[in-house]
Parts: C-alpha cells; structure tokens; sequence
C-alpha cells in the first residue's frame, strides 16, 4: 500500500473545504437501489469506501458515473440480489446494502460479513430487526439469504442505537406496508441525511434525529437530487491537525451544530472558534491543556471516530488525559504506533491514559485502521524529523486526497506508492 512522508514542525494556516460525508453518503449510495431512478448525488467523496460501494452498485446491475464531485446512478435496470463476498469483504459497511436490496427484490444474498479493524462488530441487531420486518434470514456456509414474501411494518426497540441497523431498517421499512417504528434509534446527522434523501425519492420518514423514527411504507418512488451534508469527522480532524501544529485555520463548508461534543472539548484544551455559518475559524491554543476524562458516546455525545485524531492532539498537552471508548470493541490500535512517536499512553481495556509529553518525533509507523491512521499524519505534522505513516489506503478510505489538502495548508507531507 502507499505511505505518507511527512516532515513535521510546521503550522498548518489557510483555508480548507470539508467534503462530503462518507458516512452519509455510503447509505445513500444503498438507497439509490430503492427508487428504481435516476439519483443525482452532490458532494460525493471520492473516497476509496465509495468506490467500493460503486463496485455493488455496477454489480447490482445500476449505470453509474460521476462528473467531478456529483455522482449520477440510474437503478432502473438493476437486477441481482447478490453483493459478492469480495466486495463484502473489502468494507463491511456494505451490510447496509440488504435493507435496499431486500426493500426493492424481496430477496438478497450477501457473504457474512467478516469482523473489521474495530473488533467482531456483529450485525445481530440488524438481522434481529429484519426478522420483526417479516423477513426469513437463512445463514449457511458463511452466506446469509434475506427472503422478504411479506415484508410489513414493525416496532422495533434496537437494544443498542447502532447507526447502520437504524438505516437498514429505514430502508427495509420505506416499501412496507404500514407504518414501522424505530425507538431507541441512533440520531448521528448522517440518519437525518438519509431520510432526507429518502423522502425526496417519495418515502414517507420523519422522526430522524431523534431517538423515534417512524418510517410509512410506500409503493412509488422517483427520481431524486441531492446533496451530501458535511464530513464532520474530516472537519475534526482538520482541527486536530491545526491544533497540534499551532496553526490557524478556516474550515468552510462546516456544519458546526454537528460538531459540537467535539468544539466543547477543543475549547478546554484551549481552542478558540468564530463561527460564521458553514465557515469555522480556529485559533489554537497556546498550550494544550489536557482533558480529565473523554467519554466516546452515541450521538450527540463525543464521536468514537474523533477519539484517534484528538488523542494525538492530546501526546503533547501539559498534564495527562484519559479517554473511554464506549463504542467499539478495540479501537486503540493507533496507541502502539503513537508510542514510537514518544507519545506516552497506557491502555488498560477500554481506557487509555494520554500522559503529555514535551515532543513527538518523526517514525516509521502503520495505519491499521481509518481514523487510528489520520491520527498517526496529525502526530506526524508536529513530530520532530521525518514521519512515515505506511498502509495510508486506510486513509483512503474516509479522506479525499487528505496529503494535497494539508500541504495547501503549509504541511510538508507527500504520498509515496
Ligand atoms: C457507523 O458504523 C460508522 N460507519 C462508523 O464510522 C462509526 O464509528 C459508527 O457508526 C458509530 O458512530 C458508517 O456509517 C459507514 P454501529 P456502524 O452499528 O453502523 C455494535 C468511520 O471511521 N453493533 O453504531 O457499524 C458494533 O460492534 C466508521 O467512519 C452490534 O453489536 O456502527 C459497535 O461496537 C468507523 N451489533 C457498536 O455497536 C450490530 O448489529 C456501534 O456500531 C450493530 C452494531
């Protein structure tokens, strides 16, 4: 895989865009399978995790193509059930898919997906709504086949809010008929996205946001045109990057409502912020101050994906800070490599103990994962001396050509194949 050289030391100042939210747009991307039209979608990363979602949607048999940042798919003549099990593979998201492929064919076959980087992340809730939804799940030989002869609206209690079953059951539910309930679902701002994008194909949702979702099944659907909302992780981790180096910078095309666990943090490690509608100005702080205790919540609470790219951003406050990852099973694999960098961390299950130290300084290291990989370029932009971050297609993944960004911002970073 291609790595990062990043030689650190050097504030980040100017202006940057957000992009599109992956975690948006990779539901929507499923959704577009329902309509059985044309889906006109604004703000598209071009993302690696895209990608692979454009891979399944040319399998399923739907035209796609893409004309700069706005992507076009017809789903008119989609035809297959089936998500091949190397794309399942490739990114366990695809999961999200079923409740499309389900809501359109009344029937889809896909490969167990495997566990990920994050831990086993099951998809029993998923599966457990589905079959309130009136659907047969069969699982042999590591494939699993969804048959839907009488899909009908359900009230389904998720015991956990996990933001991919709540949008697969927004998309299993938008044919059924009846009126499904959701409660204890997830209110992250990529949900609200997706009803949006699905009442604008004709679905009939609201609730989206909060922790009731009511989702009236309908039978028509029709064409759509949509923007994506902004990343919020992305954005969080431009932060990170101008808070390390002591650089001022603008965001613009920033939802900052979506952000604010993570403002309210930044603010007490000394972050100041204007805020001036979809522009944000950061000016960061003089010191890094720590912060006691950081607690990885459902949303609206501190974002799991914000708990890598702020933990580096923590190895040089003056005082020591702890994080407690709610969320995922193991999601500390960065901590390793940020040691070879000097920082000082202890982990001990789900918490890590962050002790600041004076310095970082430049190493080779691996991105095992998505975000634990943009933690490792935010380590690397203050480090003394050469950082290379090896296996950056992890990177890929979640950040539109993260390294040209960042040198626009004064970084002294190039890719390397
Ligand atoms: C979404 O993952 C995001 N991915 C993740 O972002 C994000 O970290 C996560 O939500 C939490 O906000 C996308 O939207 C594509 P969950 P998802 O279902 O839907 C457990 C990134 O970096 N669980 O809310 O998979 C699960 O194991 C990615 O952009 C079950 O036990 O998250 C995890 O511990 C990483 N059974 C927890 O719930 C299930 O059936 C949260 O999972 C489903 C989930």
């Amino acid at each position: 895989m291609a790595r990062f050289l990043i030689d650190g030391g050097y504030p980040l100042e100017g202006e940057v865009r957000v992009h599109g939210a992956k975690n948006a747009v990779l539901p929507i991307l499923a959704a577009t399978v329902l309509n059985g039209g044309r889906n006109v979608i604004h703000d598209c990363p071009d993302l690696k995790d895209v990608q692979s979602s454009i891979a399944i949607l040319e399998f399923l048999g739907c035209n796609v193509h893409r004309e700069g940042s706005t992507l076009f798919v017809d789903s008119s003549r989609a035809i297959n059930e089936e998500i091949p099990e190397q794309l399942m593979r490739e990114m366990r998201s695809s999961v999200i898919f079923l409740g499309a492929i389900i809501s359109r064919f009344g029937k889809a076959v896909t490969s167990t997906p495997g566990g990920c980087e994050l831990g086993p992340r099951p998809i029993d809730l998923h599966l457990k709504a589905f079959r309130q939804l009136g659907i047969e799940i069969a699982e042999s030989h590591g494939y699993i086949t969804c048959t839907a002869d009488n899909l009908h609206a359900a009230s389904i209690h998720l015991d956990f809010p996990s933001v991919g079953a709540t949008e697969n059951i927004m998309l299993a539910a938008s044919r059924a008929k009846g009126t499904t309930v959701i409660t204890n679902a997830a209110k992250e701002p990529e949900i609200v996205d997706l009803q949006n994008y699905l009442n604008g194909t004709g679905a009939k949702i609201i609730g989206a946001g909060t922790s009731e979702i009511q989702i009236e099944g309908v039978g028509e659907f029709h064409d759509v045109e949509h923007t994506v909302i902004p990343d919020r992780i992305v954005a969080t981790t431009y932060l990170a990057c101008s808070a390390i180096t002591g650089g001022m910078v603008q965001l613009t095309n920033v939802e900052s409502s979506h952000i604010e666990a993570v403002l309210s943090i930044m603010r007490e490690c000394g972050s100041k912020f204007y805020i001036n509608g979809s522009t944000l100005i950061h000016i960061p702080p003089k010191k890094i101050l720590p912060i006691d205790c950081i607690r990885t919540q459902p949303y609206p609470g501190f974002p799991t994906d914000a708990q890598s790219p702020l933990m580096a951003v923590l190895t040089l406050a003056r005082g020591t800070s702890i994080f407690v990852e709610n969320i995922f099973e193991s999601r500390f694999k960065h901590v390793v490599e940020l040691a070879r960098m000097g920082a000082d961390i202890t982990v001990d299950g789900r918490m890590a103990v962050i002790r600041g130290v004076e310095r970082l300084s430049g190493a080779k290291v691996n991105a095992m994962d998505l975000r634990g990989g943009a933690a490792l370029v935010v380590a690397g932009l203050a480090a003394e001396g050469r950082t290379e971050v090896d296996d950056v297609g992890h990177v890929d993944r979640g950040y539109e050509r993260l390294e040209n960004h960042l040198t626009k911002l004064g970084a002294k970073i190039k890719r390397e194949q």
